[in-house]
């Protein structure tokens, strides 16, 4: 589902950027990740976790940058998304590795929360474009 990007405001959330050109992708609502924990999203083309942590949203890619690993079926703890394969680590908020094996970040995309959706912007153009 496509969700062109609302200029007359009321989108808010972490990472929240008006840019132009760009346009949300709706993932779920809010109720259907709980605290503290972490759900699969497939959506337009991507493969994302989606992350809830004191009431905030996250999101990455739920690909392992180290191998077959899904981050969504992994740990969390805190703001760290264990893989459940190798017990690498990132972190939720900036993709960065935290523990290895990894040594890639894993990417990370602005969360917008609009009344009970999540939702995520990219650009416009080329927005599905992380291949890995
Ligand atoms: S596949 Fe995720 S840590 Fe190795």
């Amino acid at each position: 589902m496509i969700i062109p990007y609302d200029e007359s405001g009321g989108a808010r959330g972490e990472g929240a950027r008006k840019v132009s050109g760009s346009r949300l992708i709706h993932l779920c609502g809010t109720d259907d990740v709980s605290e503290g924990g972490t759900l699969r999203v497939e959506a337009e083309g991507l493969t994302l976790a989606v992350y809830r942590i004191a009431g905030h949203f996250y999101v990455t890619d739920d690909h392992c940058t180290h191998g077959p690993g899904s981050l969504s079926e992994g740990i969390l703890e805190g703001y760290e998304i264990e893989c459940d394969f190798h017990q690498g680590r990132f972190d939720v908020r900036t993709g960065a590795v935290t523990e290895p094996p990894p040594m890639v970040p894993v990417k990370v995309y602005p969360v917008v929360v609009e009344g009970d959706r999540v939702l995520i912007e990219v650009e416009a153009a080329g927005a599905t474009g992380t291949e890995g």
